[in-house]
């Protein structure tokens, strides 16, 4: 068995933000146009109106400030309301290849390797834009890999099932240098003309590089152990994909297509899920609370992280031992957690260690624990 270790990490940032107030300021402007267009029907309570947004609540709600987005035209044009992402010719790279290459070119140039050395890519993200051939295959094309490379989905917490699948690979020989790579395009997936959930999500790609530690040219995060749960809710879902066209009248509207939450259930339900895979990993481990010099959770809201943050240190986090980034990014899906490993790590120092952990739909979640060499 060959001990794994991370020596790479890479984020690709989308370079176009939308702050809470133009958020804000263009849903307010489709509810007006809904309202007005809609006028006769709400006078006669067969619909209901469309309330306002506002940053206030965003801010109180989540703690996200602003996002990035791959393109704010059409999501902030109360007339579309989604990213206008045109269609390219098969023969160009696809969005989500093209995302992820730049953060997997990061991850490789941290870590020294060439990526003709890479013999496992995992694309592991929350939706993949077409189901084959696979991203991870067209990501190996466009950095020379070798090996093999396949795409998989656990929503939220894809990224840290894709370190464990990559890590067990790497454990038992049938991969040498691997790369998970979550290229998440959440503004295409989310619902912008939905009150309740129109500020969660934005844009990212991340990588993380894995190897075998005696591989490893520099300091690195060895994989001490990692641990995934699953557990069947219907809290967080999306209804349709591929069998649309089947179903009558579902061509009219893009609703079932999108991201659909009952956020308060999520909260109520997962957090105690999450406080306690997260306490059974560490006591399986025999690592203690203070053994842990830093917490890189999922960024979904920021309550739900000082929640958990509290839980498995038994204390109020010091600033940055549980590094946030979700004012910045908001919520990119199984991407946020390794955003801020990549942000926050570098000057962790050896034999320190640190937890990565991600959760959501499913529901599913994942730990790694991690230790500084070198
Ligand atoms: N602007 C202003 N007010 C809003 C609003 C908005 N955009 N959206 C909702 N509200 C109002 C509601 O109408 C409600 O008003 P009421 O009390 O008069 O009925 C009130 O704010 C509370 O709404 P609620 O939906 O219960 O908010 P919340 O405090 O639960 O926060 C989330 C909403 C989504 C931020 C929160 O539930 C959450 O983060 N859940 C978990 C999300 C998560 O992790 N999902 C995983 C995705 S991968």
């Amino acid at each position: 068995m060959h001990q794994p270790a991370i020596t790479g990490s890479g984020v690709f940032t989308p370079s176009e933000v939308i702050t809470n107030d133009e958020l804000v300021a263009a849903f307010n402007a489709h509810a007006d146009r809904w309202n007005a267009e809609n006028a006769e029907a709400i006078a006669a309570g067969e619909v209901e109106a469309k309330q306002h947004s506002s940053s206030e609540f965003i801010v109180a709600a989540s703690g996200i400030e602003r996002r990035y987005v791959l393109d704010k035209t059409g999501v902030l044009d109360p007339a579309v309301m989604h990213p206008w992402l045109p269609e390219r010719p098969t023969e160009d790279p696809s969005v989500m290849a093209e995302m992820g290459v730049t953060a997997c070119r990061a991850a490789l140039e941290m870590g020294g390797v060439d990526g003709a050395e890479v013999d496992l890519i995992l694309c592991a993200a929350s939706n993949h834009e077409r189901a084959y051939p696979a991203i991870a295959v067209e990501i190996q094309q466009l950095l020379g890999a070798g090996g093999f490379a396949f795409d998989m989905n656990v929503a939220c917490s894809s990224a840290t099932f894709g370190i464990q699948a990559a890590a067990d690979m790497i454990r038992a020989g049938s991969a040498r240098k691997a790369l998970v790579v979550s290229p998440e395009i959440c503004s295409a997936h989310l619902e912008w003309r939905d009150r309740d959930c129109h500020f969660i999500f934005g844009d990212v790609a991340t990588a993380i590089l894995i190897e075998r530690d005696g591989d490893a040219q520099g300091p690195r995060f060895t994989i001490r152990s990692t641990r995934c749960a699953t557990q069947f809710s219907n809290n967080i879902r999306n209804n349709n994909g591929f069998l649309r066209r089947t179903r009558k009248g579902h061509m009219e509207d893009r609703r079932d297509m999108q991201f659909m939450q009952n956020g308060r259930k999520v909260f109520k339900e997962v957090l105690p899920l999450v406080s306690q895979h997260i306490a059974d990993h560490m006591a399986e481990e025999g690592v203690a609370a203070s053994d842990l010099t830093r917490l890189w959770l999922h960024q979904a809201n920021k309550t739900m992280n000082d929640y958990i943050g509290r839980k498995v240190l038994g204390r109020d986090p010091e600033p940055g031992e549980q590094p946030n980034i979700l004012q910045d990014y908001a919520n990119t899906s199984s991407a946020g957690s390794i955003i801020a490993f990549a942000q926050h790590s570098a000057d962790m120092t050896n034999g320190q260690m640190g937890l990565i952990c991600s959760f959501g739909a499913g529901y599913s979640v994942g730990s790694v624990i991690v230790e500084r060499r070198g």
